[in-house]
């Protein structure tokens, strides 16, 4: 996968290369290219803002910088624009997963009170754009959300992971896990302060185990998100009585 970054903070994106994401892009798999937004601004101070119309508090990045620089970057191919602001639709596990089977994709970090909306219309026009929100907070600019969606995408791309099986059980999976959190997990040593492992993770009794993986799921989604736990389906009547 390609993915292009355009930001007046190339810098920020430093921890891109560390990790499972820096070993992706060393292996090939994954092709990041920061690109900063002011080489597009051909004033003495590289202005990227100005006042918003309407009035109000904030600057509005300037819609012939953003569009400069997506025509260099798209050429005559089609990415998918990814857009971050706290205005967009939810990023969640199922968008990840869409996203991580594109080819190619440019994401453009607005600042101050965003881009100019414009520059999503024209781009709509020809690529598909999505406006994304990483939660329901305010961040001084889409960076951060960026790198959020970046290590959530590129972890699903094939080979990145050792074990494959880890995104299978990842909370929010698609398929047994569906709107379901993962419970508590341990490692040796068997008493730890004088905590001991539940019994069950220790009698090699798979049966035994998934049923008390799946226990402790149920009640960890009911317990932190009652939201997830309402949409709930295919449970049978074990699950129904831990759920009353
Ligand atoms: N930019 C500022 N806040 C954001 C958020 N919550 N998600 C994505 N981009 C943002």
């Amino acid at each position: 996968m390609r993915a292009d970054i355009v930001s007046i903070f190339p810098e920020y994106f430093s921890p891109l290369e560390v990790s499972l994401i820096g070993k992706a892009r060393a292996s090939g798999t994954l092709d990041v290219r920061l690109h900063q937004l002011r080489d597009w601004a051909h004033d003495v101070h590289k202005t990227v803002d100005d006042t918003p119309y309407g009035g109000g508090p904030g600057m509005v990045m300037k819609p012939e910088i953003w569009g400069a620089a997506l025509d260099d970057i798209a050429g005559d191919g089609s990415p998918v624009l990814v857009v971050p602001t706290p205005s967009g639709r939810p990023f969640t596990q199922a968008m990840a997963q869409e996203l991580a089977a594109e080819p190619w994709l440019v994401f453009a970090c607005g600042r101050y009170e965003g881009i100019d909306s414009r520059v999503m219309v024209e781009y709509g026009r020809r690529m598909r754009v999505v406006e994304v929100s990483i939660g329901d907070y305010v961040l001084a600019g889409g960076e951060v959300a960026v790198l959020v969606m970046i290590e959530a995408i590129g972890r699903l791309l094939p080979g990145v992971l050792g074990n494959a099986n880890s995104v299978v059980d990842d909370s929010f999976a698609p398929g047994a896990m569906e709107n379901l959190l993962e419970g508590p997990v341990y490692t040796k040593p068997p008493v730890w302060r004088e905590h001991a492992v539940p019994d069950v993770l220790l009698s090699g009794h798979h049966g035994k185990v998934a049923r008390w993986r799946r226990d402790q799921a149920l009640r960890r989604t009911v317990d932190n998100r009652p939201d997830l736990a309402a949409r709930l389906t295919g449970l049978d009547k074990h699950d129904r009585a831990l759920l009353d």
